[in-house]
């Protein structure tokens, strides 16, 4: 035991000192540049209560906003935004490939820190897969998509952990009881009124996975990224760190079995981010205000807003944008369990908190035990993309020139598939769509088709009068002010 932690105590030692080393080396004293976060956290700090949740938070916002440096170990010459190793390359910055910027922030600020960005904000993804891109901005290397608000996000992950739950059970259910029965059981596959299709399952426990719809096929819910493939707030954010700015997360670097390199991308700087620092900047993520709805003060447009909801749900459109849904525990809790491996799964190391008491106003509506969430999704993907609306397919939500080439992630020919967006901020979250190349709301709302072509035509149907009630209570949903 004395031993062990003597072993250990040496191994902090020669890592504080190989950061300090390496630091100094950059940066040397003497010289006004130092790194730009003022510190770093440990997770045993925040599990033993020693950092309050305040601190953390504002440890979170520090990491999400400061510019970081090559003192901090900004910059990765050689690894990939995709987490690959690559040759050492000599550019520090590619606006497409990136490293693209110094901070979270420069991207996520509307319409304050933690929020979404215009079009310049914009990311080319996949093009960090194929780092360097240095010639091409083509689709086929690279796929625009804008910058999305984090307001709410906390309550969003937790929706998704109880529906995967939901859905796994039903498969499991649905396994235990085609093994008693000696014969295959089907399930229809749905959780808080919102159907994922169906699933059958063999009595040998074959899964028959074609009548899934809107998730994969391992039936984990992942409300993240325009196209729904990230689970986690931290997922996001170690993924993040490395792409944008060249920060490496220990957790899937230094510390991932996979890995196991203190200085993988070559910069000379170690412990980049602490498994605290992560857990910090996902914190903060999660804990910013829930979106709400503020009224216009005039009246006639008061009445509007008012008359377009209940018409928001006569045309179909609350199919897909789902008012309410409810969530059993109003607790965040970090990790996620169902992480992928290379982002921290260790649910001893678990943080937690009370979204309707804890953390920035307006807070999580509490209902009962649980709370209730007016996001206005189903955390589905759908495809809004119609042949019918071509030539411009991709202002159609198409995604047109990666759709033949690239099947998504449930085998089908088809990246074209899009989390429904959730609503609640869209007064706050222009331009539109996943390129963010639609200026107003209207014309995100003509510009759907595919899955949601009836809900478009009974829109346009309406008469002008209420068409302009549809969208003025799409524009009373808003990121509203911190109240602290
Ligand atoms: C260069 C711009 C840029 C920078 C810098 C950036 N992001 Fe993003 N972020 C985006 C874009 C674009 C999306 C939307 C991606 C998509 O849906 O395809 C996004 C999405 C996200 C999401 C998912 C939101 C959702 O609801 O799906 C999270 C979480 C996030 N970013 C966190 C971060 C963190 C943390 C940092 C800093 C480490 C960061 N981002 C830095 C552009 C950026
Ligand atoms: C079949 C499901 C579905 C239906 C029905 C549907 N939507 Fe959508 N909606 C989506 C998806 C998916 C997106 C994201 C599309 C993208 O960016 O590729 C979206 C995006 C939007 C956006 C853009 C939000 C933003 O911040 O970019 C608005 C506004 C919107 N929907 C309003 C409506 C209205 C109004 C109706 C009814 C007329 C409606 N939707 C019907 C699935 C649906």
């Amino acid at each position: 035991m004395k031993s062990y932690a003597l072993i250990s105590l040496a191994i902090l030692l020669a890592l504080i000192v190989g950061v300090i080393h390496a630091q100094d080396e950059l940066c040397p004293a003497g010289l006004p540049e130092r790194p730009a976060l003022s510190r770093h956290i440990e997770q045993e700090d925040i599990l033993s209560g020693k950092l309050g949740f305040d601190e953390l938070l504002a440890h979170g916002e520090e990491l999400f906003s400061v510019l970081f440096n090559v003192c901090d170990g900004q910059g990765r010459p050689a690894t990939t935004g995709g987490v690959a190793a690559r040759e050492a390359d000599e550019i520090a910055f590619s606006r497409v490939s990136a490293p693209d910027s110094n901070s979270c922030f420069s991207c996520h600020n509307q319409p304050r820190v933690g929020g979404g960005a215009e079009f310049v904000g914009n990311v080319f993804l996949l093009a960090q897969h194929a780092d360097p891109v240095l010639e091409t901005t083509a689709m086929m290397s690279s796929n625009h998509r804008n910058p999305l608000g984090m307001f709410g996000a906390g309550p969003i992950e937790m929706l998704a952990l109880e529906m995967t739950r939901d859905l796994q059970a039903l498969r499991e259910a649905a396994r235990s009881k085609a093994r008693d029965q000696g014969d295959s059981v089907t399930v229809a596959l749905v959780s808080k009124g919102v159907s994922f299709g169906e699933l059958t399952m063999a009595a040998d426990g074959a899964q028959d996975s074609s009548g899934i719809e809107g998730v994969d096929h391992d039936l984990v819910i992942k409300p993240f990224h325009q196209s729904g493939t990230k689970i986690s707030l931290r997922q996001f954010s170690a993924n993040a760190m490395n792409q944008h700015h060249g920060m490496q997360a220990e957790e899937r670097f230094d510390l991932n079995p996979e890995i196991m390199d203190a200085d993988f991308d070559r910069d000379g700087v170690q412990r980049e981010l602490t498994i605290g620092d992560i857990t910090a900047v996902t914190l903060f993520q999660a804990a910013l205000g829930t979106p709400g709805r503020l009224l216009p003060a005039q009246p006639e447009r008061h009445q509007d807003a008012i008359r377009g909801e209940a018409l928001f749900d006569q045309i179909g459109c609350t199919t897909c944008h789902v008012p309410e849904l409810r969530l059993e525990s109003r607790f965040f809790s970090d990790p996620n369990p169902f992480n992928p491996s290379n982002t921290l799964t260790d649910m001893s190391q678990t943080v937690r908190f009370d979204m309707t008491e804890q953390g920035q106003e307006p807070r999580l509506e509490r209902d009962g035990a649980g709370a209730i969430l007016r996001a206005f999704t189903d955390l589905k993907r759908h495809s809004l993309c119609d042949p019918a609306d071509q030539p411009n397919a991709i202002r159609f939500f198409c995604n047109e020139t990666l759709r033949d080439s690239r099947p998504d992630v449930n085998g089908r020919h088809g990246s074209e598939f899009f989390i429904t967006r959730k609503l609640w901020d869209v007064g706050s979250s222009a331009p539109y769509g996943h390129r963010g190349d639609l200026t107003t709301v209207s014309e995100a709302i003509l510009m759907h088709g595919g899955e949601a072509r009836a809900a478009r035509d009974a829109f346009t149907e309406l008469p002008f009068a209420d068409q302009r009630a549809v969208v003025e209570f799409l524009l009373s949903l808003q990121v509203l002010p911190a109240l602290e």
